[in-house]
């Protein structure tokens, strides 16, 4: 950290209160676009020129004419964007915001997963890495995962990874029996059961919104369950006027901006860490931003056979999503 800080003032760049307006320029400079999720600090999701869940977020990736693309989310939504614009260049503020999902997922390890179910229709969660998406026959996000799984063949047995909570919820919305591969989100994993009943009891009216990436113990205790631009609409949507929300607390900013009238809480971790916050996501800073849109690096590489192979069932996505 101390390195970084000292190369970052040795490189020029700006003090933060100007770097909104450097960036701003840089970007016109570059004809880029900003992308953004939700689980980036509230001072990015400011300056991005979109901001939305993975599934927006490639849709936006694909579309886009600008000739750079700065993801500010983890490495897979980087390599999703490479991989659906491959003449853009990619850049990700800082290669190091990866996602344990991705990592707990090893493309040799998945081989092998594969190799056991001859018979199965792979699908993926987009939290993986171009190497296991090189391996799968459709990709999924949280917010069409239960659609997607229900118009597959119903006489073909399905592997689902990496993603146990999230494939067991589609499991049980979908009607169709998974294979999971035994991955976890340690964000989604870290909410305090016990701190979500205490803010229940101090809220009795509030709802609670949950990401299916949460386990099923606390899944149970949710009203509404979806994706994070699902759950910001189900919060403008309903009646309520009070929200608990599990997922990451980055997307209590696009609530809190969209409805301010109403009152919204995280849940903490256990032990009332602050461990709910994605380390990964909030890599990310706006100096990073302002660095790597200054030195075009770092960028997304890839080789482009395995971009091909991850590709198809990336647009296989895109053209079964409704
Ligand atoms: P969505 O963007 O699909 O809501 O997923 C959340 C997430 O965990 C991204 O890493
Ligand atoms: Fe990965 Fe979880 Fe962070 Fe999303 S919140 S990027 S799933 S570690």
């Amino acid at each position: 950290m101390v390195f970084a800080a000292a190369q970052h003032s040795s490189s020029g760049c700006p003090p933060h209160r100007d770097l909104p307006e450097a960036i701003a320029a840089l970007k016109r400079q570059r004809n880029a676009v900003i992308l953004a999720h939700y689980y980036q600090e509230p001072e990015i999701q400011d300056i991005a020129d979109f901001i939305g869940d993975s599934l927006e977020l490639s849709r936006k990736a694909a579309a886009t004419d600008a000739d750079v693309i700065v993801f500010c989310g983890v490495h897979f939504m980087a390599e999703v964007a490479k991989i659906l614009s491959p003449d853009k260049t990619v850049l990700l503020p800082d290669m190091d915001a990866g996602c344990t999902l991705a990592d707990a997922c090893p493309a040799d390890g998945f081989a092998q997963f594969r190799a056991d179910h001859p018979d199965h229709l792979v699908v993926s969660y987009i939290n993986c890495s171009a190497a296991v998406k090189a391996q799968s026959d459709l990709i999924c996000t949280s917010s069409n995962a239960v659609d997607l799984v229900k118009q597959l063949p119903a006489n073909r047995p399905i592997l689902f990874a990496p993603d146990q909570n999230l494939g067991r919820w589609v499991q049980s919305q979908s009607g169709r029996e998974l294979t999971l591969w035994p991955g976890s989100c340690i964000v989604h994993e870290t909410f305090s059961e016990q701190a979500l009943l205490q803010l229940k009891l101090d809220h009795p009216s509030a709802e609670v919104l949950a990401h299916p990436e949460c386990q099923q113990h606390l899944l149970d205790h949710a009203d509404f369950i979806g994706s994070t631009s699902a759950l910001l609409r189900r919060s403008e949507a309903s009646e309520a006027q009070t929200f608990i929300v599990l997922t990451e607390p980055g997307i209590l900013h696009q609530m809190r901006k969209a409805v301010p009238e109403k009152q919204f809480f995280e849940v903490p971790g256990a032990d009332g860490c602050s461990c709910n916050a994605c380390p990964y996501m909030r890599l990310n800073t706006l100096e990073k931003l302002w660095q790597c849109l200054t030195e075009m690096a770092p960028a997304i590489e890839m080789d482009e056979t395995m971009r091909l192979r991850a590709l198809a069932p990336i647009q296989k996505m895109l053209e079964m999503s409704r």
